[in-house]
């Protein structure tokens, strides 16, 4: 038989991803389709999805691609961006990711495709790869206690700023701050701070009074001095407050522990643990504590426990994951985390072991006193007298010049203000870059580094030398060969189930295939080695990304603007409601405080409802979770005066397509509400209907569900908020003068960029007709 002829269109297989995403194939498609009396998927959708809220049109998105056409054009993208040395440091270093670890975890799917721990039987690997991590930071701050991370040092500093709040005796509700603090910490915390009616106060801590419920301290700080912080300590607890302090960790291998100065939280970023730069995430941000506190530790914690045959196995402790949010009485949203990159610094501690970490950290602080003594000896005195890695200094009228020479170099200086500049030295620091910087700062020099590097003394205050052992634990002394951590790193993935081997049959959210070429750029260095303070012009190809995202988010949603700031849904809530909230005091209406939610939420819509201020009141709903229109009605009359919004999931939590989503809108609407849409399960609904035009004001989505980053274990994830225009100017602030000037949410000014080309890729390889097959096969699975 003669064969049809092909052409050259159908041959070049534009759309080979959309078949290769799409699991059922066309034959099982069918014999679903025809068990549920359906011709084809479209018939399906029309039942399924309101008449009333379905798009009539086709997505405003271009035609799908091949993948390598895919990554062909965000190379281009990528290629925008210029990757100077770093030296800005401010919280984010250059750090060597070991490459077994890169091979093996970051780039291997049975760690990335994990989902959440929540059935130890097949979680033994990653938690235990958690309890190393949790080992770790208990050891390093001294503290008896850690968390499995938090997601970002920021949030940390803002979550524990709650603790405080909520365990401290004094009848104050003020916070101090101290003003060598990191400055995106200390704007997350007076982010955090306002709704809650705390009064933050950003000070010298050598004038503090005493008097606060909580203090905050930067070790060492930002400038880079190194400060004994035990007095402070003791007159912040003598009037019944707690302190906090915000430690660099790899400071931590050489500087007193938090814990034994006394502190009684100790948080911070373990970025500099192996997790690249990434333009400011995701990194694993942590939080420890005392035992009496561990009630009140946001995120979750993994415990040591028994299985059914007595043997010891891990799990999840105090039940903190999200099905036990304390809704609205919680004092964190937090849910999903960074486990992922938890794994990673964890592992980067089992690897170089306390001795590696040792001679990394001596390193660093050498070089930073090498580098000190040159611009000493030459009338360049650093601002701080002790230092771990980070000088300050007073580089007068001549300050631009120094950071344009800098940069003829390839060299990013931290410009503090007109007159003084930052320098930090990390792991990657060589001494050509030590021998650089004394070349840009001093001009003509004929100092020798290896002589003064065998002369100079170490710059740590004699009384805050580390003392006390850390990682005496056999896993942090056992794995030193990359033979012995390969092979460790394979057992305990082998102990796991991640989509690499099955299907995950848990209420696994929205998972998705996360494809292999979604999951190349990231590690692509254009994109893993930005500092997120690096220069505009700089950052093009990060920018220009990030605005072709914004622009495809829209059109899957319906809304007019996107913020790529918030680091996971639950931030995307918090971040949705302060715009909400901001909207409404824009308009005179401060008393506007009451946000409706139906009992059917998930907990953490009333947890990020009551961190912004907001008095949550709960709708009925029936027993198949639909919200109860009447009860809607009641309450949004009864509050009607003071109505801020409704949190509404859609899809509803139980999977259903209420038909009444148009009229639940429109209630709140007259009533003078804004209607927030919970978007995490807009898998089933990209190209069938849009929460930005059928009612929704703003809307987080998890791109961690439904646009294929992938679970990591439970993080990380981007929760971005899409809203309508009158909303627009209450979005996270990202860059200074913007148009955006809503609050800071998360530390960097996009979250976690870094993982913002998966979903990139995704969206560009699948096209509008990919992503409406995407959700039409999605709803008919299920
Ligand atoms: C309906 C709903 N809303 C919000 C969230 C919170 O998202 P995240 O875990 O990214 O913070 C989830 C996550 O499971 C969810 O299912």
């Amino acid at each position: 038989m003669l064969q049809k002829k092909r052409t050259l269109a159908d041959l070049q297989n534009a759309a080979e991803f959309i078949a290769r995403h799409v699991g059922p194939s066309t034959e099982d498609q069918q014999q679903m389709l025809s068990a549920l009396g359906c011709g084809n998927l479209q018939e399906l959708t029309e039942q399924v999805v309101p008449e009333a809220i379905a798009m009539t049109e086709d997505l405003a998105i271009v035609d799908g691609c091949t993948e390598a056409q895919a990554l062909a054009e965000l190379r281009e993208i990528a290629s925008h961006n210029k990757v100077f040395k770093s030296f800005i440091g401010q919280g984010y270093y250059g750090t060597i990711t070991p490459n077994v670890i890169q091979r093996n975890i970051l780039e291997n799917p049975a760690w990335y495709t994990a989902y959440t721990p929540y059935q130890p039987e097949i979680s033994q690997g990653r938690l235990e790869a958690l309890i190393n991590f949790q080992t770790m930071i208990s050891d390093l701050t001294g503290m008896e206690m850690s968390n499995s991370s938090m997601l970002d040092e920021g949030t940390a500093a803002a979550e524990a700023m709650a603790l405080c709040q909520r365990m401290s005796k004094s009848k104050s509700s003020r916070f101090f701050v101290d003003s060598d603090c990191l400055p995106q910490t200390i704007e997350v915390i007076k982010t955090r701070a306002e709704p809650m009616g705390i009064g933050v106060e950003v000070a010298d801590p050598a004038d503090f009074d005493g008097e606060a419920f909580g203090i905050l301290l930067q070790y060492p700080g930002a400038s880079g001095e190194v400060r004994d912080y035990r007095d402070i300590i003791g007159k912040v607890q003598a009037q019944k407050g707690l302190a906090v302090m915000a430690a660099d960790i790899l400071s931590l291998v050489l500087l007193e522990s938090p814990g034994s100065l006394g502190a009684d939280v100790a948080i911070g970023t373990t970025q500099r643990f192996g997790v690249p730069l990434g333009f400011g995430g995701p990194h694993a941000g942590y939080m420890a504590t005392r035992e009496a506190y561990k009630r009140n530790l946001p995120g979750r914690l993994v415990g040591l426990s028994q299985d059914a045959n007595g043997n010891p196995a891990y799990r999840l402790a105090l039940q903190t994951r999200e099905q036990h949010i304390r809704r609205e009485k919680a004092t964190s949203n937090i849910c999903t985390a960074q486990v992922l990159l938890a794994v990673i610094a964890g592992m980067y501690a089992v690897y170089h072991g306390p001795e590696g970490l040792q001679r990394i950290a001596q390193r660093v602080h050498l070089l930073t006193s090498v580098l000190a003594e040159g611009l000493r000896l030459n009338g360049m005195v650093p601002t701080n007298k002790h230092w771990f890695d980070t000088l300050t200094l007073n580089t007068g009228s001549g300050t631009d010049a120094i950071i344009k020479a800098a940069a003829e170099r390839e060299m990013n200086l931290r410009q503090i203000d007109a007159e003084h500049i930052g320098l930090s030295i990390d792991e990657t620091t060589g001494t050509e870059d030590i021998i650089a910087l004394w070349d840009i700062l001093l001009g003509e020099n004929s100092l020798d580094l290896d002589a003064l590097a065998a002369e100079v003394a170490a710059a740590l205050p004699d009384d805050l030398i580390r003392t006390d052992g850390f990682l005496t634990h056999p896993t942090f002394n056992s794995f030193h060969s990359e033979t012995e951590m390969l092979r460790y790193l394979r057992k305990l993935a082998d102990k796991d189930i991640a989509l690499d081997r099955a299907m995950i049959p848990l209420g696994s959210c929205t998972m998705k295939l996360n494809a292999t070429a979604e999951m190349l750029p990231i590690t692509w260095p254009e994109f893993s080695n930005m500092h997120p303070f690096a220069p505009h012009d700089q950052t093009g190809g990060y920018r220009a990304m990030i605005d072709e995202l914004e622009s495809m988010l829209c059109a899957a949603t319906g809304y007019d603007a996107m913020s790529l700031q918030p680091n996971a849904g639950s931030q995307g809530e918090y971040a949705g409601l302060l715009a909400i909230r901001g909207y409404h005091e824009s308009r005179g209406d401060t008393h506007r405080t009451v946000c409706l939610i139906p009992s059917s939420a998930h907990g953490t819509n009333p947890a990020s409802a009551q961190m912004c201020g907001m008095q949550v009141v709960v709708t009925k709903c029936d027993d198949q979770g639909n919200v109860d229109i009447d009860d809607l009605k009641e309450k949004a009359a009864t509050h009607s005066e003071n109505l801020a919004a409704i949190m509404v999931t859609y899809p509803s939590t139980h999977g259903v397509f209420e038909e009444g989503i148009k009229e639940i809108c429109q209630i709140v609407h007259d009533h003078g509400g804004q209607v927030y849409i919970d978007g995490a399960n807009l898998n089933a609904m990209v190209g069938v209907c849009q929460p930005g035009k059928f009612g929704g004001d703003v809307s987080h989505l998890n791109l961690h569900k439904t646009f294929c980053i992938p679970h990591g274990g439970g993080g990380p994830g981007v929760g971005p908020i899409g809203v309508g225009k009158h909303l627009e100017p209450f979005l996270p602030k990202e860059v200074e003068g913007g148009d955006r000037r809503g609050a800071q949410v998360s530390a960097a000014p996009f979250g976690s960029a870094s993982i913002l080309p998966i979903t990139w890729m995704y969206i560009r390889m699948m096209g509008r007709a990919g992503l409406k097959q995407a959700t039409e096969v999605a709803i008919l699975n299920a």
